[in-house]
Order: structure tokens, then sequence, then C-alpha cells
């Protein structure tokens, strides 16, 4: 069989990505410039900024993705392109590329969701085994996803209001660390005590999640410490705060693999690169036999790489 080659684009945020990916699964090359420097003093990603800054990066990663890879247009079969969900400013500008280039070309322009690039990161480390369950933490999305098949998601559960990476991110502000939070809370959660009390997030028997009362407890605990003048021990907060989340999101998983009779499990997503996660998911894995996957850990937060592998 012919080899199918993508050129890949992502653009739904703040990273600016093209990749080139042959046949779903071996990633020729890829490039990735993100721009948290650039939001990085305003505590979160400014949307205007972000499309500015895509604009002014794009045709740079263009030129650049065809010398990484030592190829050209005429080598590529096939042009994948996020189309949603993110930031629209964002999107159009990744978009308006890709279909200019395949309007240019004649080259078919595949429209990929975000969150099926995030699944299919895996798929870039070994092809997926169905059925599967793949658990998407990100910055937008904590989702439990049922799988027969390629391409076909069946979601079981959902967050009811704020994402596992958006919680990470706002309680990393209010304790006035950088952004992004996640990476951050998650080095000092290795650091501290579990000391503080935090409420487990809606540990029910649903397969839905919800941080926003877990964010608002930290919230109080923090000014009500900073109110009688005590200080924060930041270490512990971050402990207790990761303990609370890792605990029930995976007791979830686990459950959805038992009552679902899957053996497979995926992780996708930003968060997916969250140590205490992916140790607690390694040892539950262990125990009962499940047939674990990450993407490597460049292949987690957003790369073009992942929507060249869904793509195809
Ligand atoms: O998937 P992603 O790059 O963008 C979205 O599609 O949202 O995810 C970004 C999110 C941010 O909230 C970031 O703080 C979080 O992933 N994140 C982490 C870690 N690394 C990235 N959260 C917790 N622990 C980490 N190690
Ligand atoms: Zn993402």
């Amino acid at each position: 069989m012919k080899d199918i080659y993508c050129l890949a684009i992502e653009s739904s945020c703040d990273e600016t990505s093209m990749s080139i990916v042959r046949n779903g699964c071996d990633e020729i090359a890829t490039v990735v410039v993100s721009q948290i420097d650039i939001h990085k003093k305003f505590g979160g990603v400014v949307p205007e900024i972000a499309s500015r800054s895509h604009i002014e990066t794009i045709t740079i990663v263009l030129d650049e993705i065809f010398k990484k890879a030592n190829m050209s247009i005429d080598d590529i079969d096939i042009i994948g392109v996020t189309y949603g969900p993110g930031l629209i400013g964002s999107l159009l500008i990744g978009l308006q590329c890709a279909k200019t280039i395949s309007l240019v070309t004649g080259k078919p322009l595949i429209p990929v969701h975000h969150i099926a690039g995030h699944i299919y990161a895996n798929n870039l480390e070994k092809r997926l085994e169905f059925p599967l369950i793949a658990l998407v933490v990100s910055g937008g999305h904590t989702d439990l996803v049922y799988m027969d098949k390629d391409y076909s998601f069946k979601k079981i559960g959902s967050t009811l209001d704020d994402a596992v990476g958006e919680a990470y991110d706002k309680v990393a502000k209010i304790l006035g660390l950088d952004y992004p939070g996640g990476p951050i809370v998650d080095k000092y959660a290795h650091m501290g005590k579990d000391t503080y009390d935090l409420p487990y997030p809606l540990d029910d028997n649903t397969y839905n999640f919800s941080f926003s009362g877990i964010k608002s407890a930290t919230f109080n605990i923090v000014h009500n410490e900073r109110q009688r003048g005590n200080n924060i021990r930041i270490e512990d907060v971050c402990t207790s705060f990761q303990n609370r989340v890792v605990h029930v999101i995976v007791k979830k998983t686990f459950r959805a693999l038992q009552e679902y009779g899957v053996k497979n499990l995926i992780i996708a997503g930003g968060v997916a690169a969250n140590k205490g996660l992916r140790e607690a998911l390694m040892n539950g894995a262990k125990e009962r036999g499940i047939n674990l996957s990450f993407p490597k850990i460049e292949h987690c937060t957003d790369n073009a790489a992942m929507i060249g592998a869904a793509a195809y």
C-alpha cells in the first residue's frame, strides 16, 4: 500500500504547530511555536494576542516544517487541520492556511476535532486497540470516552463545570504561581504533605466530573490563611489538591473499564503529563491487568503530530 503523508496544522489555542506524519503513526517532523512567554504576564491566554501571534508565526512554521522534514509540498498527500473546539480567532489562522494550501495544490483537506487529535496522539506510540476507554484531561475538557472502533467516540462522562487543567491553572494563580500552573502544581504536589481538608470532587456513581467546588474550597483556604496573617504552605496545598483530584479521576476511570468490560485504557490531553495521575493509573492498571498507554510528554500538550495521526 502507498504511504500517506499528512501535513497537519494545529492553532486552536496558544501553540502554532505543524507536523508531517506518515500513515497516522510515524512522526516525520514537528514544529511547535509556543506563545506561553507572551501570555505569562497576563496570567492566562489573551485570545486577541493569540490570534495576532499565530498570524505572525504561521508562514515561518510552514517553511520550517518542510526544511526540518527535508520534504516539499509535492511529497504531501493530505492536509489535516484542527477545526475546533478552541479560540475562534486562533483556529481561523490555521484553518485559513490549510484551506489555502488545499485550494492551491488540490490535495484533500481533512478537518480534525481537537480532542480526536489528543486521543490519536496515542497512535504515535502504538496503534489503538479496541474496545478502549480514553480518559481526556486537558485545559478545556475532562471526558471519559468509549471507543469500539476507529473514529467512533461515545462520551460516557464529562465535566459539569471547569475542566481539570483549568482548575489546576486557577489554583496555581491564587497561589501566585506562573502560567500555565498545571506542571508547577504537579511539581510542588510531590514536595508537600496532604494536610489541607479539601473535598473529594464529585465522588459519586456517575462518570461525570466537577472541579469548581474543590477550586473554590482551595481559594477559601488560601484567603482565610492570608486574612489571619498565616503562611500558606504552597506545597501542602498542591499535594492536598492533587491527591483529591487524582483519586476521583482514577476511581471513575477504572469503574468505567470494569463496567464496560474493557481492557485497554489510553490517556489524552495536557493533564496526561501529570506525574501523580500517571503513577496512580499505572499502579491501578498493573493491579487489574489493564493495558495502559500514554502519549509522549510532548504529545500530551497541544501539537500538530496528534492532528496528523487523527487526520489519517
Ligand atoms: O491539552 P492542552 O495542551 O490544551 C488544551 O487543549 O486545553 O492542555 C493544557 C492544560 C493546561 O491547563 C496545563 O496547566 C495542563 O494542561 N497541564 C498539566 C500538566 N501539564 C500540563 N496539568 C497538571 N499537571 C501537569 N503536569
Ligand atoms: Zn489541547
